[in-house]
């Protein structure tokens, strides 16, 4: 990638950049939204219309929660595409020098880990609703690709969550990581994605 002229170290590019911060806002969204909703609609302890308890509330509300889970997911899977793409052309802005190799290397296989997941889990949620049959996001209606398969789909989404697990786990790495990086190593590699004009 170019350097900046209004920096003083080679950072991501200002499309890199907005990737980024736009897919992390998303994740931050869609985690707590899909583990909510999931609670609301199949253990929330409620009551039917004839007042006997159940488990889970099928309203607008729930509908409304799950569509909008469906189609930011979607939007996630197509802005990783874009995003890796965009990274396998035009690359990444050289490491901190000052930063041990090792350490580089680490933090390599956390990015890759997590692109990884970030392609992985959103295909699966598209399969489970595929094989699940639950293909209406708002009043839409997604393709079908494949014949309906319950059991398949109770077992897709066991992986959609562990996927999603597994996400929450690398992402505490990474942002523990960039804290390091600022506050503890005072280095310059956090920089390099919230670049600080040099005067
Ligand atoms: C990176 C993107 C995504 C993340 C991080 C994510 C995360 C999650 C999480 C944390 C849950 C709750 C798991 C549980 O408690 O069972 C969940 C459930 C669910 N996700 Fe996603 N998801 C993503 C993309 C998608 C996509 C693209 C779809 C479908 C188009 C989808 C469909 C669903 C559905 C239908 C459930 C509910 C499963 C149930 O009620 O048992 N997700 N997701
Ligand atoms: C407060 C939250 C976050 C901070 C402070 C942060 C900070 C950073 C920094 C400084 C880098 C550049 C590291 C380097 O090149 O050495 C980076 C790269 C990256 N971040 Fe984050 N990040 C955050 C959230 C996230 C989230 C939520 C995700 C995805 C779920 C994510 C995925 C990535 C990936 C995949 C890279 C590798 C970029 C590349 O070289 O292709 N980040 N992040």
């Amino acid at each position: 990638m170019a350097q900046d002229p209004k920096y003083d170290l080679p950072t991501y590019t200002p499309t890199a950049r907005g990737l980024h911060w736009l897919l992390a806002l998303l994740i931050f969204i869609q985690l707590p939204l899909g583990f909510y909703m999931s609670y609301r609609g199949n253990d929330m302890p409620s009551v039917d219309e004839k007042g006997q308890p159940v488990k889970g509330v099928w309203d607008a509300l729930t509908g409304f929660l799950y569509s909008s889970h469906k189609l930011i997911g979607l939007i996630v899977l197509a802005l990783v595409v874009w995003r890796l793409l965009y990274r396998l052309t035009r690359g990444a802005p050289r490491s901190d020098p000052t930063v041990p190799p090792a350490l580089t290397g680490v933090s390599h296989l956390v990015h890759w880990a997590l692109y990884a997941l970030l392609l992985v889990v959103p295909i699966l949620g598209f399969l489970a609703i595929s094989y699940g049959d639950y293909l209406d996001v708002f009043n839409f209606r997604l393709p079908a690709f494949v014949d309906k398969n319950e059991d398949l789909s109770k077992e897709i989404f066991e992986w959609h969550e562990t996927g999603a697990i597994l996400i929450i786990a690398f992402v505490v790495l990474h942002i523990a990581a960039a804290i390091y990086h600022r506050f503890l190593r005072k280095d310059r590699v956090v920089e390099r994605m919230i670049p600080k004009r040099v005067a």
